[in-house]
């Protein structure tokens, strides 16, 4: 689907920060509401996972958060300088994907003024994506023919799965062609996944492990599963 805009105010990402919410200039041509709208549904982040959700730490995971924090606060200069990080976990759930998400949030944050309707970051569920391009959607599909080609050159790209399962050959040459190109032409990406640096060698294989691995920041979570738990 080509993008629309709709305006909606109850789903403004600054409701609680804006001063105009609610007054008469909340309304659709308010342009910090377009180029959000615009960064935000471009981005393929889904709907649902597009408003921040407080995580909190589990004790072994209060540097981990510190890291994250650190690169969120200087997003700009993270992907300026093409900077990478892969945030993964032996666990399920402990808030991997939500703090992908949160880092780009903050980056679109920080470009939407006079960014003119340009995309700027692109969230790919990396099993979906391969799975898409093994069934050949992309000769059918418009969108993901421009979405393949905006990974080659877009600020900030999140791989998220990445490293939950073992690539197969195919799978792997489809990756490696993206990443290395993006790491060529030093753009910044976020990984996440399951595998530490052993299993990532024998699932990614070599040159694509390394790029995962020895070109980002790791950052380990060891917290518990808290999808559910209130
Ligand atoms: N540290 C946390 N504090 C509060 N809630 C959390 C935390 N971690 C995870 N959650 C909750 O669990 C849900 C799932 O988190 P998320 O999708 O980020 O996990 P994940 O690590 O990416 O999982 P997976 O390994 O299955 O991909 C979140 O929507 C959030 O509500
Ligand atoms: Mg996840």
């Amino acid at each position: 689907m080509a993008y629309e805009y709709v305006f909606d105010k109850s789903k403004c990402w600054y409701i609680s920060a804006c001063v105009k919410y609610e007054s008469p200039e909340c309304n659709a041509s308010c342009i910090r509401y377009m180029e959000m709208d615009y960064l935000m549904q471009n981005s393929g982040i889904p709907r649902n996972r597009q408003y921040a959700v407080l995580l909190t730490p589990s004790k072994r995971d209060v540097q981990a958060f510190v890291t994250l924090k650190e690169i969120k606060d200087d997003i700009l200069n993270f992907v300026k300088n093409g900077e990478s990080v892969y945030i993964y976990s032996d666990n399920f759930g402990n808030g991997k994907t939500t703090w992908a998400i949160k880092l780009m949030q903050k980056y679109f944050d920080d470009v939407w003024a006079a960014n003119g309707f340009r995309c700027r970051g692109i969230f790919i569920h990396v099993p979906t994506f391969l799975t898409k391009i093994k069934e050949g959607i992309s000769r059918k599909d418009e969108d993901f023919e421009t979405l393949k080609s905006r990974l080659m050159t877009v600020d900030l790209v999140i791989w998220d799965d990445i490293a939950a399962t073992k690539l197969g050959d195919f799978d792997h040459a489809n990756l490696l062609t993206y990443i290395d190109q993006r790491k060529l032409n030093q753009l910044s990406n976020i990984y996440t996944g399951n595998l530490h640096q052993d299993e990532l060698q024998d699932a990614l294989g070599n040159r694509l492990s390394s790029r995962v691995w020895n070109d980002s920041t790791p950052v380990k979570f060891v917290g518990a599963d808290r999808r559910g738990v209130r």
